[in-house]
């Protein structure tokens, strides 16, 4: 074990924001994001992405400093990276976030320092594209001058039960010593086990695997549910009665939208590409949830002509429910695709950046609850926000999602 341990998180976001705050509990640490408004912010105690909650952020604040600037970073030795690993309007993986960290990291790196990976990446990331990177710009070499280790992030947004310290965490590294530090710092930080992989690939590899395997459960739940309802029948009973069995996967139909499945099947898939091995039953389950969206908004118009709606009011903009993220939301989708039918369509969410929904989606978002208009025929609620259990659309019919697959 290193004698002392200075660590720094990069990248503020979902991941490193939690992980600054509870690493800074134990060890001297800063946190750099590159975007310096977020860092403005949150030196003001204001996350607006609800990424942490108010006063974990305020106790991490009083025991460390959040900076912009690469060069602050010189006195650390340890480093967190947990930055976006997202596509293109191609679908490809969006690789120049990492690559740029890379760039930072190597000019600043010294011999013994450890670099420490959170960000899903595809099998090979690590070692064929980050660590040649930082070779190149420290003008040093892995595992005679310094270390890489890689452990994937596992929480869920918006998901108090499965947070950072009761969550399992994969380890791995380029070489044992390293391997050590990193099971010292996640023992000293969490409550839950700490799992070694045996190389950095296979810890890359589960993680792919723990979201493809959702992709694929939920493409197979979003097929039953079309095949459940020509026998006239309803997914949601069937899965509840399936799942009374042991050993089956409690999944529900649904969109598959986020930062996280809808986006890293395509790193597998493109990975798989490079290495010419076909991926068919991946390939199959994301093109199915890829569909989803239009067979939502098709069922949505088709219910409005049936009941003769003519204004219709979306509940939920964000990718899932109780949280403000938007990214790869497939609400967008659903929303444009019933504009294009020329049906008047509005959208609330409470809780999403109306401002960043413009920008990002070039959607009007309403806000407040005040501003939702009472003359709507039909309401569909499209996430599950708890904030929505208290509305009442008395005038409207309303119905929510799992009803219309
Ligand atoms: N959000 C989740 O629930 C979740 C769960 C598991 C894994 N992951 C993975 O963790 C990684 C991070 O995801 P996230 O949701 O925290 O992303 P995020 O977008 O919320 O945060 C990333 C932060 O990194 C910053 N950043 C980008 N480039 C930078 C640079 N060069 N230097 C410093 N900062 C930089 C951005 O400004 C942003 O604030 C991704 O690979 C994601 O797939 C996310």
């Amino acid at each position: 074990m290193k004698k002392e341990i200075n660590i720094a998180v990069i990248g503020l976001g979902y991941v490193g924001l939690p992980l600054f705050c509870l690493l800074s509990k134990y060890f001297p640490c800063i946190g750099i994001d590159k975007d310096m408004v977020r860092v403005t912010q949150l030196k003001d105690g204001v996350d607006y992405r609800e990424c942490e909650n108010q006063h974990n952020i305020k106790m991490a604040l009083q025991r460390s400093l959040l900076t912009s600037t690469y060069s602050d970073l010189t006195e650390c030795n340890v480093f967190f990276v947990c930055i976006p690993t997202g596509i293109d309007e191609n679908k490809l993986p969006e690789l120049e976030p990492l690559k740029n960290v890379c760039k930072s990291l190597g000019e600043i790196l010294k011999r013994g320092d450890i670099v420490i990976f959170e960000s899903t990446v595809f099998p090979g990331a690590t070692e064929e594209l980050c660590i040649p990177i930082l070779e190149k710009y420290s003008m040093m070499k892995v595992n005679e001058d310094f270390s890489v280790g890689y452990s994937p992030e596992r929480i869920n947004v918006g998901d108090d039960c499965h947070r950072i310290v009761s969550t399992p965490k994969i380890i791995s590294a380029s070489n044992i010593e390293s391997l050590n530090v990193m099971r010292d710092i996640y023992s000293t930080i969490l409550d839950a086990p700490v799992i070694e992989a045996s190389s950095i690939k296979i810890a890359e590899t589960a993680k792919m695997y723990e979201n493809v395997q959702r992709d694929v459960l939920i493409a197979l739940a979003n097929e039953y549910a079309d095949f459940c309802k020509s026998e006239g029948i309803n997914i949601n009973e069937v899965t509840e009665c399936a799942a009374s069995k042991w050993n089956f996967a409690k999944v529900y139909p649904g969109l598959v939208g986020g930062h996280c499945i809808g986006v890293d099947t395509y790193y597998l898939m493109k990975r798989a590409k490079d290495k010419k091995q076909s991926l068919n039953l991946v390939q199959t389950a994301r093109h199915i949830n890829e569909a989803e969206s239009k067979k939502v908004a098709t069922r949505i118009k088709d219910y409005a002509v049936f009941i003769n709606a003519q204004r219709i009011l979306l509940l939920g903009f964000s990718y899932k429910a109780n949280t403000p993220d938007c990214r790869n939301t497939k609400v967008a989708d659903v929303y444009n695709e019933l504009k294009q039918h020329c049906l008047v369509v509005d959208c609330f969410d409470p809780l999403v950046d109306t401002k960043k929904v413009s920008k990002d989606y070039g959607i009007s978002i309403i806000h407040s609850k005040e501003e939702v208009q009472t003359d709507y025929d039909l309401v569909v609620q499209l996430v599950n926000h708890n904030v929505f259990n208290e509305m009442g659309f008395a005038d409207a019919t309303f119905i929510k999602l799992k009803d219309l697959l």
